[in-house]
């Protein structure tokens, strides 16, 4: 069964009283309960974990590659500084889609830089939580196509 981390990084767990102007008001459970159903749906393992604490991203990564699962990361603020999640990313092997609920080329200049972009498979912004539920379509989608071709 193909297997997909969702990973949130930090202040994500505020969602539904964060900034609701920027972000919304739904919070990091519903998002998460939403997802279940679409990962359920699609015969995919889901784990789904928030942390504000960068090293501990990085080692779900790593936990991530090593299984061989995907990765679906909205890294939050990590996004625009973190070169050890770059590293992780790249260094794990893990087919990793970036996702933001907002969409940062329409914020401040620096949220228009991405740390962790050019290791991810692509990124999806600005859709509110259904950047998520893309996301997680485009994850389900590359691991379905790299099984095919696998020799
Ligand atoms: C965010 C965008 C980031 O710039 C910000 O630091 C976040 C949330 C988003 O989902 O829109 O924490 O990743």
């Amino acid at each position: 069964m193909p297997a997909v981390y969702v990973l949130n990084g930090p202040n994500l767990n505020l969602l539904g009283r964060r900034e609701p102007g920027v972000y919304g008001s739904v919070t990091l459970d519903e998002i998460e309960r939403r997802l279940r159903e679409e990962a359920g749906a699609a015969g995919v393992e889901m784990t789904f974990r928030q942390s504000n604490l960068e090293g501990e991203l990085v080692g779900w990564v790593h936990e991530a590659g090593l299984k061989g699962a995907g990765v679906v990361i909205n890294a939050g603020a990590y996004t625009h500084t973190s070169l050890a999640l770059r590293d992780a990313i790249a260094g794990s092997g893990a087919i990793a889609v970036e996702v933001h609920i907002s969409n940062v080329y329409a914020r401040e200049p620096f949220r228009h830089k991405s740390m962790i972009a050019a290791v991810c498979a692509g990124v999806i912004c600005g859709f509110g939580p259904t950047s998520y539920k893309l996301g997680l379509a485009a994850a389900i989608t590359l691991l379905r196509e790299r099984t095919a071709t696998a020799p």
